[in-house]
C-alpha cells in the first residue's frame, strides 16, 4: 500500500539489488485478469452487486483522481465520490477534499472507507489539523456520511496507512507508518488514541488484519514476521492509560508466523491470512495456527499490494509494480504498461467482520 511501504522495504531491498523480480517460473492458469489498467492500482474493493472501487497509486507520474469507481462491463472509470473530492490543491479546504489517499476499503457496514494521509505529496508534512482523516461514504447516496478527524492523534510526519474494523467493540484500528504506532478509534464517540507507539513491533509500515471472530489483531512490519495481540488489550489500552505502555501492552504481543517482507494482506472467513511476498511473486496462505503454505506463485505477480476477497470467493491481487515507480528510481519510472489486477478462486469468501 503506498509509497511509504515501498520506500521502507526498498531501502532494505534495493540496497541488496533484489527488489524486482526473482521468480521466472511458469504462469499459473488459475489466475485471471480482472482489470487491465494504464495507471498503477494498489487497492480494490467490491460490493456483492458488482460495484468495484479502485485506488490509483500515481507512482508513474500521471495525475488525476485517486479513488474511482470502475465499471467492469465498459471498463469506464468515474471519480469517487466525485471530481471535487479528488481535486485537492493548495488553497482548497483539506477537511472536504482527499488530500492524498493511502487506502480504501468497504467496511462491514457496506460503506466505502477512505484513509487520507493528509499530506499532499510523498514525504511532505501533514496538513494539521484537518488533513489526516478517515472518511466514510454511503454507497447508496455516494455522499460522505462521516468524517473522523485524525489531527489530534497524528503529527507532522505521520503517514496514516490503513484501517480495519472490530464492530464487536465498535472500534477501528489504523496504522501510522510515518510516526510508527497504532491508532484505536472509537467509532461512536470519534475519540482516538495511540497504542504501541514506537514499539519495536510497530516500527514500520504495518499490514494488519482482524480474525473473523474479532479476537485477534494480526500485524506485521513490512520487513516480515507476523505478530498478534488480542483485540481486547488494544481496546482496553484505549481507556486504561496504565495498560497503554509498551512495557505492559507489549507483554500480550505474540509471534504468529515467520513471513517474509510483504506488500499487503487479506483475511478470509475461515481465518486464513493471505500475505503478498513481493520478493518472490507469490501469495502465502497462513492458517490460524500460523502454518504457512504457498497459495500461488506466478511471474506476473509484480508487487501485489493491498488484496481483497469478494463474495464470489475470489482473491483480488493488484500487481502494482510500485517498486518500479518514480519515487524509488531516481525520478524515472520503469513501470511496464499495461498493468493488471488479477483474481484467483480461493473457495472461501470474506469474514462478515471485514466486509460483505
Ligand atoms: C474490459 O477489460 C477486460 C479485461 O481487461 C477486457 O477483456 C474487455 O475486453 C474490456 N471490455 C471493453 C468493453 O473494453
Ligand atoms: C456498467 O455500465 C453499464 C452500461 O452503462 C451499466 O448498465 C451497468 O449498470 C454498469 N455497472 C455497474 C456495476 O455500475
Ligand atoms: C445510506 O443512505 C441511505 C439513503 O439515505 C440510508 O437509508 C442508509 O441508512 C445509509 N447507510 C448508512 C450506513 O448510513
Ligand atoms: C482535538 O481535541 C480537542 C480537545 O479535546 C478538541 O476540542 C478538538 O475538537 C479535537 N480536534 C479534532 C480535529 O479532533
Ligand atoms: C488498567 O491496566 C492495569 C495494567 O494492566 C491493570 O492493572 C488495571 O487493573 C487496569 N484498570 C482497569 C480499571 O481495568
Ligand atoms: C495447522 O493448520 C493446518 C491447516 O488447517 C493443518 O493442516 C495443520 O495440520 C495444522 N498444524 C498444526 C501443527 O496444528
Ligand atoms: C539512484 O542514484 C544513485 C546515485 O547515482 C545510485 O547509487 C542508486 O543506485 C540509484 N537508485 C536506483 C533505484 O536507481
Amino acid at each position: 500500500m503506498i509509497f511509504h511501504t515501498v520506500l521502507i522495504v526498498l531501502l532494505a531491498l534495493v540496497a541488496g539489488q533484489s527488489a524486482a523480480q526473482s521468480y521466472y517460473g511458469p504462469e499459473d492458469p488459475r489466475i485471471e485478469v480482472a482489470v487491465t489498467t494504464e495507471t498503477p492500482i494498489n487497492g480494490v474493493s467490491t460490493r456483492p452487486g458488482g460495484r468495484l472501487f479502485v485506488l490509483y497509486a500515481r507512482v508513474d507520474g500521471s495525475s488525476g483522481p485517486q479513488v474511482v469507481e470502475y465499471n467492469q462491463t465498459t471498463n469506464e472509470t468515474v471519480p469517487f465520490p466525485n471530481e471535487e473530492w479528488n481535486s485537492y490543491a493548495p488553497g482548497k479546504n483539506p477537511a472536504t477534499h482527499l488530500v492524498r489517499t493511502n487506502s480504501q476499503r468497504i467496511g462491514p457496514d457496506g460503506q466505502l472507507w477512505i484513509v487520507d494521509v493528509g499530506s499532499p505529496g510523498f514525504g511532505e508534512p501533514v496538513i494539521l489539523p484537518e488533513g489526516p482523516k478517515l472518511v466514510a461514504f454511503n454507497l447508496t447516496t455516494n455522499e460522505v456520511s462521516r468524517v473522523y478527524p485524525m489531527g489530534n492523534v497524528t503529527r507532522s510526519m505521520s503517514l496514516l496507512d490503513d484501517v480495519r474494523f472490530n464492530l464487536a467493540s465498535d472500534k477501528a484500528y489504523l496504522t501510522d507508518a510515518g510516526r510508527p504506532g497504532l491508532i484505536v478509534l472509537d467509532l461512536a464517540s470519534e475519540d482516538a488514541g495511540r497504542v504501541l507507539d514506537d514499539d519495536l513491533s510497530t516500527r514500520q509500515y504495518l499490514p494488519m488484519e482482524v480474525s473473523p471472530n474479532g479476537k485477534w489483531f494480526y500485524y506485521q512490519p513490512a520487513s516480515g514476521g507476523f505478530s498478534r495481540i488480542e483485540t481486547r488489550y488494544l481496546d482496553n489500552a484505549f481507556y486504561n492509560s496504565s495498560l497503554n505502555s509498551n512495557a505492559i501492552l507489549g507483554q500480550y504481543v505474540e509471534p504468529f508466523a515467520h513471513t517474509p517482507s510483504t506488500g499487503g494482506t487479506a483475511v478470509d472467513a475461515n481465518g486464513n491470512v493471505y500475505d503478498s511476498d513481493t520478493d518472490s511473486q507469490r501469495i502465502i496462505k497462513i492458517a490460524p495456527n500460523g502454518t504457512m503454505t504457498t497459495l500461488v506463485q506466478d511471474p506476473r505477480l509484480l508487487w501485489v499490494d493491498a488484496m481483497w476477497i469478494d463474495t464470489q470467493q475470489r482473491l483480488w491481487m493488484p500487481a502494482a509494480q510500485l517498486n518500479r515507480g518514480i519515487p524509488f528510481n531516481n525520478g524515472t519510472t520503469r513501470i511496464v504498461k499495461p498493468l493488471y489486477v488479477y483474481t484467483i478462486d480461493i473457495g472461501v469468501g470474506p469474514p462478515a467482520i471485514d466486509h460483505a
